[in-house]
């Protein structure tokens, strides 16, 4: 049966990208694109974690964890040539075993990546009960989502590009999800300056998936403060406002005359204070967008960002249907990030490309269903440049 997901996602995969497996450890060649490898640590239990680099040979590197599938540092070059990392994370292991479970740095996250309210839903008559984490809802996957779990790596390269494929199989039951879900992330970096994300999973069950990267940025780099002044723009004419516990209201509504039009450029900060009810429940913006796709699962620009000082821009698309822009509401100083700052509220924001919040109660939703003999493939772009 051909899956209810669109299959566009193979190509901004980066699959098309994969021809070959390089040794683990292979290390970077000349001035062009490599892969290396080292320990990071061991998790409580004595499993070992380690953390991949790949780089492009174009000032563009991107560290990579096998705990959560973690983005842990991004290196990007501003306008002139000085390259910085651009993401939110931590220093150590220790650091994201014990602090992730809030903010989830740049990691992967399922099985349902956002909120399903009350954990319950139910799929062919039977009922699902998964663990509540944030509020009365189930967030990100449950206790111990896809983001808590070591995955298995393998480096993969191509003609110009370099990729690491991650691969991680979800019993059947696990977090209270229905299925053995087997799922593949492979993060590419190519050529021209752009983070790849494909993703692909398939179930000997019927069952929901939602998958992301939970990645937050600043692109005048990690650490240096506040990033309400980076300018956004969102392929987005409707947004789904949410109840008080963040979990849509059902009905979409069109961001014009709101603050939550980004349709043209408006810096993250401009509106962020206004006396809109919305803004007053996510403490600033914590909120699906539902992108202008022509078809579904068809490639599509969700997101611009533009940084005044370095002249960064990154630019997003994806296959998937929605993305969550969360402002970092829920920073509060408390965290000490990868160069040793205190991460506070608006250090970064999150561009989590996705299926809207809550589809398995929202049947008017894209389908988040994925039944056995279907996939799932979905594709994510960071391609990064400089004005
Ligand atoms: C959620 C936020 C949450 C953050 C970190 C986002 O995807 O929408 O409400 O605070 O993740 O967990």
């Amino acid at each position: 049966m051909k899956s209810v997901f669109a299959l566009a996602g193979a190509m901004l995969a980066g699959s098309a990208l994969v021809v070959s497996a390089l040794p683990a450890g292979a290390s970077p060649t000349g001035g062009g694109p490599g892969i290396s490898k080292e320990a990071f640590g061991n998790m409580p239990d004595g499993t070992k974690v380690d953390r991949y680099t790949l780089s492009n040979g174009q000032g563009m590197r991107v560290r990579i964890l096998t705990y959560g599938g973690i983005v842990q540092m991004l290196e990007v070059p501003d306008r002139r040539g000085r390259s910085d990392n651009v993401v939110l994370g931590f220093a150590t292991l220790k650091d994201y075993v014990d602090n992730n479970s809030g903010p989830y740095f740049g990691a992967l996250v399922g099985r349902f990546a956002n909120r399903i309210a009350k954990g319950r839903f139910s799929l062919d008559g039977k009922s699902y009960q998964l663990a509540v984490n944030n509020g009365p809802n189930s967030l990100h996957g449950g206790l111990k989502g896809f983001d808590k779990r070591v995955w298995r790596a393998e480096p993969v390269r191509a003609k110009g590009a370099v990729g690491l494929r991650l691969s991680y199989t979800s019993a059947d039951g696990e977090e209270s999800y229905p299925g053995t879900l087997k799922t593949t992330v492979t993060y590419t970096l190519t050529g021209r300056n752009e983070l790849r994300i494909g993703y692909h999973a398939t179930t000997d069950k019927a069952t929901v998936v939602n998958l992301t990267n939970h990645s937050y940025f600043n692109l005048a780099g990690e650490g240096t403060g506040g990033a309400y002044d980076h300018r956004l723009e969102l392929n987005a004419d409707r947004y789904t406002p949410v109840d008080e516990t963040s979990i849509p209201l059902g009905p979409l509504a069109p961001v014009k005359g709101t603050p939550f039009d980004f349709t043209r450029p408006h810096t993250i900060g401009e509106r962020i204070r206004a006396d809109d009810p919305q803004l007053i429940i996510g403490h600033g913006y914590d909120h699906n967008y539902v992108l202008n796709q022509r078809r579904p699962g068809e490639p599509t620009r969700a997101a611009r960002v533009t940084e005044p000082a370095t002249g960064r821009v990154m630019e997003v698309s994806t296959t998937q249907p929605g993305v969550q822009f969360y402002s970092a509401n829920f920073l509060d100083g408390s965290l000490v990030g990868t160069s040793g700052h205190a991460y506070r509220q608006g250090d970064g924001f999150a561009l989590e490309t996705q299926h809207f919040p809550d589809s398995p109660n929202k049947p008017a939703f894209p389908s988040t269903v994925l039944r056995p003999g279907q996939t799932f493939d979905a594709g994510t772009v960071y391609a990064f440049s400089t004005r």
